[in-house]
């Protein structure tokens, strides 16, 4: 790598035309984000904001081996060990954790921080990407989490992106949590437990079991009621799995949000997964992800619900419920640009003013002036 060269993740934000074609548009980014919030502003949803630098401390807490692994992080100059912003949450649970008590509750905000994370970059993996986030807080319901996802699904069809194209893949690890318990694992496992069979897709079953009852000590028999209930196919599949009822409040509250989505019009774009776990540590209860129906990009979105994560930041009087969704720009940029659905967003001038020669310059700033005073867009010939 040359001294002057870009760091490998990272991207220059061109305006058009774009120098060549592997280089990111700022319109690109411009139209996503215009998008994004057209979203927001229809569900109601507040803008906020944090620092893109946080304590180490904060995501080693709660966000999981992985991300910490990937994590950017340094002493600062007052010897603190401090991390560049690998995603939201974190931020969001702390900031509500101080001050839920001046918000009337159910807290409904959203976001579109950078982030930074040191991974392995591919087709639609950067290290730092833009990331829209969009959470309710202080609604233990399930309708939090259809509010979310019709969210996402009205974005993806305001751009033109079909249930044919994309999926969410939805399941609750409410019902993972049960079986664990039935089959005896102490809570304290259940994290761990979670983000081995996140892997599943990546290493396969074998090597999931194997961690099980390796890294995680897990009986083998228990184990394998884990695999079972990842692999059902419907929800009664896997209240089967796990030996529950259809009454059972976790089964119940699956079944509800699939109908409510479906009465919302989306139902399309919705499907069952009891592989679909996340890999995050932090979620206790419904998750669910986006991806593309072809298969050939990584996750689009993902979120969940997230009920203990402000508590381990302002302690007990914090047990507030939380559920919401990150949902960064890069892969659906790759998704868009393949379908053609990518619009030519680059902004356009409605005038363009040149002077015939230099004792014309004043008369055409003149003119350039009441144009744009009239509201239009003037690009003013410099020479
Ligand atoms: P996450 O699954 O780690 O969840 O990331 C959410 C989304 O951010 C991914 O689906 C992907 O679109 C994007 N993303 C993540 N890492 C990268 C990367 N290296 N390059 C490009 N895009 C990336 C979270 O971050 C949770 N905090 C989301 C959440 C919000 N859960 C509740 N509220």
């Amino acid at each position: 790598m040359k001294r002057h060269d870009r760091l490998p993740g990272f991207r220059d934000f061109f305006p058009d035309p774009v120098p060549h074609p592997d280089l990111a548009r700022m319109a690109e980014r411009l139209h996503l984000f215009s998008s994004w919030r057209k979203v927001v502003t229809r569900y109601g949803f507040r803008e906020y904001d944090g620092p893109p630098l946080e304590t180490l401390e904060l995501y080693k807490a709660k966000s999981g081996a992985e991300i910490v692994h990937q994590l950017y992080h340094f002493e600062d100059k007052g010897s603190r060990e401090v991390a560049l912003r690998a995603e939201m949450t974190p931020t969001l649970a702390r900031m509500i954790a101080a001050h839920a008590r001046n918000y009337k509750k159910p807290i409904k905000w959203f976001s579109i921080p950078q982030c930074w994370r040191f991974e392995t970059t591919q087709r639609g993996r950067k290290r730092e990407h833009y990331q829209w986030n969009m959470d309710i807080v202080g609604e233990p319901g399930i309708v939090a989490e259809v509010e979310l996802l019709t969210a996402v699904a009205t974005f993806f069809k305001r751009l033109g992106v079909g249930p044919d194209i994309v999926g969410i893949r939805v399941n609750s690890r409410k019902v993972l949590d049960v079986a664990i318990t039935k089959a005896g694992v102490p809570r304290d496992k259940f994290e761990k437990v979670c983000v081995v069979v996140d892997k599943l897709d990546k290493i396969g079953a074998e090597a999931v079991k194997c961690m099980l009852t390796e890294d995680l000590a897990l009986p083998s028999q228990t184990a394998d009621v884990i695999l079972q209930c990842l692999q059902a196919s419907s929800v009664d599949d896997l209240a089967k799995a796990v030996g529950l009822s259809q009454s059972d409040p976790a089964i119940a509250e699956l079944k509800t949000l699939f109908e409510l989505c479906t009465a919302y019009g989306v139902g399309d774009y919705l499907d069952f997964d009891a592989s679909v776990v996340r890999g995050l540590a932090y979620y206790t209860g419904v998750v669910f992800e986006a991806f593309d129906r072809k298969g050939e990009l990584r996750a689009i979105c993902g979120g969940g619900r997230y009920d203990r994560l402000a508590e381990l930041y302002g302690g007990e009087k914090c047990q507030i419920p939380f559920c919401g969704f990150g949902f960064g720009d890069c892969v659906v940029v790759e998704l868009l640009k393949d379908y053609g659905l990518m619009p030519d967003a680059s902004p356009s001038v409605d005038v363009v003013v040149a002077p015939f020669d230099a004792t014309m310059q004043p008369h055409a700033l003149k003119v350039a002036a009441s144009l744009r005073k009239d509201g239009l867009s003037v690009d003013a010939a410099l020479t």
